[in-house]
């Protein structure tokens, strides 16, 4: 089989690229490893960034999202007894955030790729890719068992952390940096009405919690846990006072909690392969970079790639000119490193670490300067709502 841009990975990545492509007559495969049914219970976080909803807007994909979204002018942080909240719209001159799960934007991307034609591939794993330093770049696949190929211009790695991409290439042409927090979250998704329109980031003595939600009737609670804990230590009625007495007196009275839809452990790490490319191979979102899930930051990085890479692909295919594939991985990860220390700093922040009661006071002392300060809150806004987008063209 042969195509322009062969996409190893149907997540959030893999689906915008081939939809942006589609869109500007540009073919792509996409080969997906599990099931549809599997890519589309996978539950993650759940808060768009402005340039994230502009993004499916431009590509069509946002009739649901628009619909059922659900639009947040802050947030709140709990800390020392007090709750302070974070006017994005007011402190960054109008930008807000979209509450709307990540699960639901994959599937709007399925059905806009499946209505569109486009070919997607499911239970095909990538096993290699091959003279990706070639102008015939081959993914080799596994389907219903037979080893296949797929010959392509280029080849997208939106494979994940786990993915094949980043492994097809030899070690020594990889830089690696990694960081892995020494805590957990404990994740619980319930239909209850959210304990307030808006999140709640709470740094508790007792650890991080977190309150967040999908809609009006579906909640989604996180309380920071040790990396040995399992979720077979978990009742749901152990999750909910956990999560109490981690909130501030008065929203946890308000707390109205129910039997769980699912419960489970996410851990926390920092991590960036440089560079992005490698000759007609190229790497995007969690193949390349993975964030703690503080702030929210997973997909949106993934977005952020694929405005830089689609680019990049039209301005080739379109106008034969190569510029921009060449300047895709410097520019995305100029973008990337301030998403990456945005998200280890917002975690370092929020979590307790070790019985450290220094700590404890310092991130106290830092919650306060923030929050009371309009360069601290702007600083703490602007990256929430996501830094924007460089001109790429
Ligand atoms: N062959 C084909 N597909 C593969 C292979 C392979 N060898 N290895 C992994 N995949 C698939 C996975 O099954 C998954 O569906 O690649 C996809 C990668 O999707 P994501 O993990 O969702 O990564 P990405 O699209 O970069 O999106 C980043 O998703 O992981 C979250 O928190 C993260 O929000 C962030 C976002
Ligand atoms: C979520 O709703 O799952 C969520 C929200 C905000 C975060 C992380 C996760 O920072």
């Amino acid at each position: 089989m042969r195509t322009q841009v062969g996409i190893i990975g149907s997540g959030p990545a893999g689906l915008m690229l081939a939809q942006i492509l589609h869109n500007h007559g540009i073919e792509s495969v996409i080969l997906e490893r599990q099931s549809r049914a599997y890519v589309e219970a996978r539950i993650r976080a759940g808060v768009l960034e402005q340039g994230t909803v502009n993004m499916l807007r431009e590509m069509g994909v946002h009739k649901r999202m628009d619909a059922e979204g659900l639009v947040h002018d802050g947030f709140a942080l709990a800390f020392d007894g007090r709750t302070e909240r974070i006017n994005m719209r007011e402190l960054t001159g109008g930008s807000t955030v979209m509450v709307y799960g990540q699960t639901e934007v994959t599937k709007d991307l399925i059905d806009a790729r499946l209505s569109a034609g486009g070919m997607l591939k499911y239970s095909a794993p990538a096993v290699a890719v091959e003279d990706y330093d070639s102008a015939r770049p081959r993914i080799i696949y596994e389907e219903n068992g037979q080893r296949q190929e797929l010959i392509c211009d280029f080849v997208a790695g939106c494979d994940g952390y786990h993915g094949v991409s980043r492994q097809s290439v030899p070690a020594d042409k990889l830089t690696l940096f990694e960081k892995v927090y020494p805590f957990g979250w404990l994740g619980i998704l319930s239909d209850t009405p959210p304990v307030d329109e808006e999140l709640i980031y709470a740094n508790h003595q007792r650890g991080f919690a977190l309150c967040s939600m999908r809609s009006h009737t579906r909640s989604r609670y996180y309380v920071q846990c040790s990396l040995d804990d399992k979720v077979e230590n978990w009742s749901d009625d152990a999750f909910w006072d956990e999560l109490r007495r981690r909130l501030p007196p008065e929203t946890a009275a308000k707390l109205i909690t129910g039997p769980r839809l699912e419960m489970s452990i996410a851990p926390l790490r920092s991590f960036v392969a440089e560079p992005l490319r490698f000759g007609n191979l190229f790497l995007a979102g969690d193949a390349a970079h993975i964030v703690p899930p503080t702030g929210a930051k997973g997909l949106n990085l993934a977005a952020a790639d694929v405005y830089y890479l689609s680019r990049a692909f039209i301005a080739h295919y379109g106008e034969g000119r190569t510029g921009l594939l060449a300047r895709y991985s410097d520019a995305c990860l100029r973008r990337v490193w301030k998403a990456i220390r945005f998200s280890w700093w917002f975690t370092s922040l929020m979590h307790k670490f070790d019985d450290d009661s220094l700590n404890h006071r310092l991130q106290l002392a830092e919650l306060d300067y923030l929050t009371s300060s309009v360069a601290g809150r702007t600083t703490m806004a602007e990256n929430y709502v996501g830094l924007p987008f460089e001109r790429f063209e």
